[in-house]
């Protein structure tokens, strides 16, 4: 069960310290607090702006992010504080939340006074590597230094391009391949699905891949323009397994009819890299997240630029989640 931020003990203590912070959504908060129930989580307390759990078998995909391997710092005062902090990292991220004030005090002594530049992709600030902490009572620090996105709450402010894209799209492609810190690289061959109008083809062009795209209807002109992009009209699902770099899908289906097509490239052998967007219907399914969860090296997250809808990411770089109940 949830416990409410009225139950907080008065004072946390190492055995409450959790392995896991998520932060919550703000809009999705209900889609995750099914997946918690479906997997039986053991949310220790939960705040305004977090979940804390006590174990870290999965990274739920509805998370905005997830502070993996929490530790606990006990500390005097605000000195000592910084004094401990600084001996982990020079540098902090903070996470205002519990004892904001107090944190915030803290926060002064380790934490760049640099206002967040937004993100020109595809390059992270070397803030994005820091570690961040938080309050969990006036004398013990919650901190990770492993946060599952570059920014400690998930959003990632990008540098946008409102001259050629023919629309936003492109943000959800940009956010996953930022989480993931991998993108095509020049002359990788790729393939696009359900790729019209073309902000995904284009961000893959400037990477300078070589992009198949495909869809139904053409791309917008100044797309189709691009020389890296060879467009092809037609069905996606007809696209048979071929060796590939990447694999990119944007296409609006079922779920399940996705699933058993990025599941065939799997048996296939022909690519190692997949970003594919799962078009949710109605409520959504902690079983169907499963599924795609538990495919070999794979993540399903939620991207902050994405509406209702997952993304799919495998990489040979991920390892296998527990999902035991
Ligand atoms: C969300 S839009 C893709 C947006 C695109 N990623 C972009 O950045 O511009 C979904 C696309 O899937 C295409 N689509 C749906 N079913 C398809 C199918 N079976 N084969 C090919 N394209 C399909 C639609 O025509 C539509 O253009």
């Amino acid at each position: 069960m949830l416990r409410t931020p009225q139950l907080l003990p008065p004072r946390v203590r190492p055995a409450d310290i959790p392995r896991q912070i998520l932060i919550r959504p703000k809009e999705f908060q209900k889609e995750l607090l099914d997946e918690l129930r479906y997997h039986q989580a053991q949310v220790i307390y939960s705040t305004d702006e977090t979940h804390w759990l006590q174990e870290d078998r999965f990274e739920p995909a509805w998370a905005d992010c997830v502070w993996r391997d929490v530790k606990g710092l006990e500390f005097d005062s605000i000195t000592d504080a910084q004094k401990k902090l600084r001996a982990i990292s020079p540098r902090w991220r903070y996470f205002g939340d519990l004892f904001h004030r107090r944190g915030a005090l803290i926060a002064e002594g380790v934490v760049s006074k640099k206002k967040q530049q937004p993100f020109r992709f595809p390059s992270l600030p070397p803030s994005a590597s820091d570690p961040v902490f938080t309050l969990a009572d006036e004398h013990w620090i919650l901190y990770s230094q492993s946060v599952s996105r570059p920014t400690m709450n998930g959003l990632i402010p990008f540098e946008e391009n409102k001259d050629v894209p023919p629309s936003r799209a492109y943000l959800k492609l940009w956010e996953a391949l930022t989480i993931l810190g991998e993108w095509p690289q020049p002359g990788e061959r790729v393939v696009d699905l359900g790729s019209s109008p073309g902000s995904w083809s284009w961000a893959l062009a400037e990477l300078n891949a070589r992009v198949v795209s495909l869809d139904r209807t053409e791309l917008s002109p100044k797309v189709m323009r691009s020389t890296n992009i060879e467009f092809r009209r037609g069905d996606a699902f007809s696209f048979q397994p071929t060796p590939m770099d990447w694999v990119f899908s944007d296409v609006i289906c079922y779920p399940e009819k996705l699933f058993d097509y990025v599941h065939s490239w799997l048996e296939s052998g022909h690519c190692q890299k997949f970003v594919c967007n799962i078009k949710l219907r109605g409520e959504s399914d902690p079983v169907l997240i499963e599924r795609f969860q538990t495919l070999p090296q794979s993540r399903v997250l939620h991207t902050l630029h994405g509406k209702h809808e997952l993304t799919w990411i495998h990489h040979p770089r991920l390892q296998q989640q527990k999902f035991v109940k």
